[in-house]
C-alpha cells in the first residue's frame, strides 16, 4: 500500500483528498500546523472513512519538525503539499507573511524530500498564475501573466521553484524526481456528508462561503461586487469546481505518478475545472433555486485586483490523468450549504 504525505492535510482541499485517498486505499500520514484549520477536521476524517491515519502539528517553516516526522514514518512515495496561506486580501497587506509560510515552507520540504530520497511531488497551483487572461479558456500552455497578488506570486515562484528543483535530476544519480502541479480554479462545496468542508476564519474572502453564512444570517447581506464588467451579466466569471472532483484529481495525480514512473514527464501542470463559467448572479440564482433560499445581495463597488474572467480548457486531466467530474454546480450550491448548517448545528472544535 503506498504512502502519501499531506501538508496542509485538515486544510478545505487537503481535508476532502485525505478521505479520497483512505477510501482509495492509500495509506496517509498529515501534517498541519493548525493556524488556518482545526484539529478536529483529522477525527472528521477518520469518522467518514473509518480508517485511522497519522496526523501531526508541524508547521513546515520549523525543518527540523518536518525532518523529524519524516525520519519517523519512512518509506513515503509521494507527497502532497497543499500547506500554504490563500486569502488575496490579506496578502497584499502582508507580503513577507506569505513569501516566508509559502515558499519558506515549500523549500523546506523539497530540502526534506532531498533527504528522504521522496520524488514524487503534488504541488497545489491556481489558476491566479494566469492573472487576467486575454483568452479564455485557458489551457495549460496560455502566458502566466502578471500576479494580481503576493498571493498568486506565491503560487507562480512555487511553481518555478518545483520546475528548477525537477532539473536538479541530471545532477544527482539516484531516482529521477517527477512534480504535478494541479491549478485549481474556484474550489466550492463540502463532502456530501457535511462533515468536513471549508472552514472560514471571520469574514469569508470567498463568494460561496459569504452567500451560505448570509442564508444562515450570519451576515447581512451580500454584496456582489461590480455590475459593469465585459461579461454576459456585468459581473465577474469563474470556473467553480467541487472540492471532492479537485480531491478525486489528486488520487489520479498520484496513482499516475505511482504507476507511470518514468514514462511521466519529470514536470507537468494541469487545470482543475469544469471547464464552464459562472457569473457571480448565476451562482447567486443556482443557490437559491437548489436551496429555496432567497439571499438578501446588493451591488457594491468593484473589488480591486479581480480578474473580470476566467475558466478552464480540462482536456489534459482528462485524456491524460484519467480525471472524472462528478458534481455539477447543483451539488456544490447544496453541499456548501449543508455543511454550514451542519457547522452551526455541530461545529468543529
Ligand atoms: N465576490 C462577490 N462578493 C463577495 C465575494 C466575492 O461579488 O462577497 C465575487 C468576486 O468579486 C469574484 C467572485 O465572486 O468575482 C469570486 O470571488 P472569490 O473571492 O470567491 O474567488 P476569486 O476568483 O477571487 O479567487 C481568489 C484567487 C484564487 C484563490 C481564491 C481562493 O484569485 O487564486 O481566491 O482564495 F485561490
Amino acid at each position: 500500500m503506498a504512502r502519501i504525505l499531506l501538508t496542509g492535510s485538515t486544510g478545505y482541499i487537503g481535508s476532502h483528498t485525505a478521505v479520497a485517498l483512505l477510501e482509495a486505499g492509500f495509506d496517509v500520514v498529515g501534517l498541519d500546523n493548525y493556524s488556518r484549520s482545526l484539529n478536529g477536521v483529522s477525527r472528521r476524517i477518520q469518522e467518514i472513512t473509518g480508517k485511522n491515519y497519522a496526523q501531526y502539528q508541524v508547521d513546515l517553516v520549523d525543518s527540523e519538525a518536518m525532518t523529524n516526522v519524516l525520519a519517523h514514518e519512512s518509506g513515503i512515495d509521494a507527497v502532497i503539499h497543499f500547506a500554504a496561506f490563500k486569502a488575496v486580501g490579506e496578502s497584499s497587506t502582508h507580503p513577507l507573511l506569505y513569501f516566508r509560510n509559502n515558499l519558506g515552507g515549500q523549500i523546506n520540504l523539497m530540502q526534506a524530500c532531498d533527504q528522504f530520497g521522496i520524488t514524487n511531488l503534488v504541488f497545489s497551483s491556481s489558476c491566479t498564475v494566469y492573472g487576467n487572461p486575454e483568452q479564455i479558456p485557458v489551457t495549460e500552455d496560455s502566458p502566466l501573466l502578471e500576479p494580481e497578488s503576493p498571493y498568486g506570486r506565491t503560487k507562480a515562484v512555487g511553481e518555478a521553484l518545483l520546475r528548477d528543483w525537477v532539473k536538479s535530476n541530471a545532477a544527482q544519480q539516484g531516482k529521477a524526481k517527477h512534480v504535478i502541479a494541479l491549478r485549481y480554479f474556484n474550489p466550492a462545496g463540502a463532502h456530501p456528508s457535511a462533515r468536513i468542508g471549508e472552514c472560514t476564519v471571520g469574514v469569508p474572502d470567498n463568494l460561496i462561503p459569504y452567500i451560505t453564512q448570509t442564508a444562515l444570517g450570519k451576515r447581512e447581506k451580500l454584496t456582489v461586487f461590480g455590475n459593469d464588467y465585459p461579461t454576459r451579466d456585468g459581473t465577474c466569471l469563474r470556473d467553480y469546481i467541487h472540492v471532492c472532483d479537485i480531491a478525486a484529481a489528486h488520487v489520479d495525480a498520484v496513482n499516475h505518478l505511482l504507476n507511470q514512473g518514468s514514462l511521466t514527464a519529470p514536470w507537468s501542470v494541469y487545470n482543475l475545472g469544469t471547464g464552464v463559467g459562472q457569473t457571480v448572479l448565476e451562482i447567486i440564482q443556482a443557490f437559491e433555486a437548489v436551496n429555496q433560499i432567497k439571499l438578501p445581495w446588493s451591488f457594491g463597488p468593484r473589488r480591486p485586483g479581480d480578474v473580470i474572467a476566467v475558466y478552464a480548457n480540462n482536456r489534459k486531466a482528462v485524456d491524460e490523468l484519467g480525471w472524472q467530474i462528478r458534481y455539477n454546480l447543483e451539488d456544490m450550491m447544496r453541499s456548501a450549504w449543508n455543511w454550514e448548517r451542519m457547522q452551526a448545528q455541530d461545529p468543529l472544535h
